[in-house]
């Protein structure tokens, strides 16, 4: 069974923004398979119910982590249930401001979802 079907029965009932499009989008970049021996942990900033953070999940090696963050912790319960063999570090807090449990300075990640809203000045500067 693919990530995506996967994720489609383990995350029906749970609420988000992460249309088709996106799923596809994150599917495609997620599963491209990265040079021998590379890996990242996954973060996301901004998780909500965790739809998005689902499909990273699912697709975290064993030796990543999937580090959330946000400030108030409405997935972690289920996102132990759903995903039992992912590592995962919750940090509930104002990005802008906190302290991560995981110490994300110290490790990289391959993939990197910022959707707090509203989004913080240094990448709406970096956008601009
Ligand atoms: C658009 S929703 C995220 C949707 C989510 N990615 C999904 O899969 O459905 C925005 C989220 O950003 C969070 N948020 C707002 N300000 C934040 C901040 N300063 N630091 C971290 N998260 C923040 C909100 O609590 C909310 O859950």
């Amino acid at each position: 069974m693919s990530q995506r079907a996967k994720f489609d029965q383990l995350f029906a009932e749970v609420d988000g923004i992460f249309n088709r499009e996106a799923q596809v989008t994150f599917d495609v970049v997620l599963g491209t398979p990265m040079q021998r021996g590379t890996w990242g942990d996954l973060l996301e900033i901004g998780v909500y119910q965790g739809k998005c953070a689902g499909l990273m999940g699912l697709y975290a090696k064993p030796q990543e982590t999937l580090v959330l963050v946000d400030v108030v912790d409405r997935f972690s319960n289920h996102m132990k249930r759903c995903l039992p063999d992912t590592t995962l570090s919750v940090n509930i807090g104002s990005s802008s401001t906190m302290k991560f449990n995981h110490d994300v300075a110290d490790r990289s990640s391959r993939f990197i979802h910022v959707d707090r809203d509203p989004l913080p000045d240094w990448l709406r500067v970096g956008m601009g």
